[in-house]
């Protein structure tokens, strides 16, 4: 093999995405590359246009521009084709299926998987990871703690081995202690190599532990960089972080 110089190749480039509901835009001239094995941070206050973002990404939303992951345009797939090609969102409120048992519900996040030995080891990969969803296999997931709930959910996303894992608002409604134990297991799971986009109304949260940030504001992005940079940037200081 040649020599060549170490390229990094985006998994996940958009550009120039515009989007909106019923002819009403919401997005506009959205630009934004995710590298393999990084945390990403989309931040932005409520109604900013994150959740819009993901729908688009995840092909709920008609949209216009360019979205290409691991080098798969994804503009004309639909919403399953996505999920098959390995992005998976963890949408805002989990949506768990609440009168199944968490163990079911984790099953369901691998329904597309026709290995059944790499599905039951991903399984045991979650219990591990999450210990309280393996004291609670049998219990039914609208019975636990917002916090149980939320790993459920994160774990039914990774049981469908994604190659990129947008998870919708997070730490919303959370105590700080399992939001810890949350950003956790993010840096382990990107650790592993599972790229994650994590979009928090909680700024100060989100940078703290992403690699790379963007912000946005109605609809479109308005700051980019290392999250150790946007968090001393002053503007982004003064419009998010009180200071
Ligand atoms: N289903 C919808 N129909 C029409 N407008 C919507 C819908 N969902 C969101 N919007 C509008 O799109 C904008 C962005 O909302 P959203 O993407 O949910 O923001 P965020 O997730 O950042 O809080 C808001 O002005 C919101 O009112
Ligand atoms: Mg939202």
């Amino acid at each position: 093999m040649s020599a060549k110089p170490a390229v990094r190749e985006p998994l996940l480039d958009v550009r120039a995405v515009g989007a909106g509901y019923g002819g009403m835009p919401v997005l506009q001239d959205i630009a934004l590359t995710i590298y393999p094995a990084e945390i990403v941070a989309l931040v932005g206050s409520n109604g900013a246009g994150k959740t819009t973002l993901l729908r688009t990404l995840s092909r709920v939303l008609p949209a216009t521009g360019g979205i290409v992951m691991n080098g798969h345009d994804l503009l004309p797939m639909t919403s399953d084709q996505v999920f098959a090609a390995g992005l998976v969102q963890v949408p805002e409120g989990r949506q768990l299926f609440d009168r199944m048992s968490v163990q079911d519900n984790l099953l369901m996040g691998a329904y597309r998987r026709t290995d059944k030995a790499a599905v039951a080891r991903d399984l045991d990969r979650m219990y591990a990871m999450f210990p309280r969803l393996s004291e609670r296999r049998q219990q039914l997931a609208g019975s636990m703690s917002g916090g149980e709930q939320q790993m459920c959910a994160m774990a039914r996303g990774l049981m469908a081995a994604p190659v990129l894992l947008m998870i919708d608002e997070m730490s919303l409604g959370l105590a700080p202690v399992i939001v810890e134990q949350l950003m956790g297991v993010l840096s382990t799971i990107r650790d592993e190599g599972v790229t994650v986009l994590l979009v928090e109304q909680d700024v100060n949260l989100a940078l703290s532990t992403a690699d790379r940030g963007y912000v946005m504001e109605t609809g479109r992005i308005v700051h980019s960089g290392p999250a150790k940079q946007l968090i001393d940037d002053p503007e982004v200081r003064r419009a998010y972080l009180g200071l």
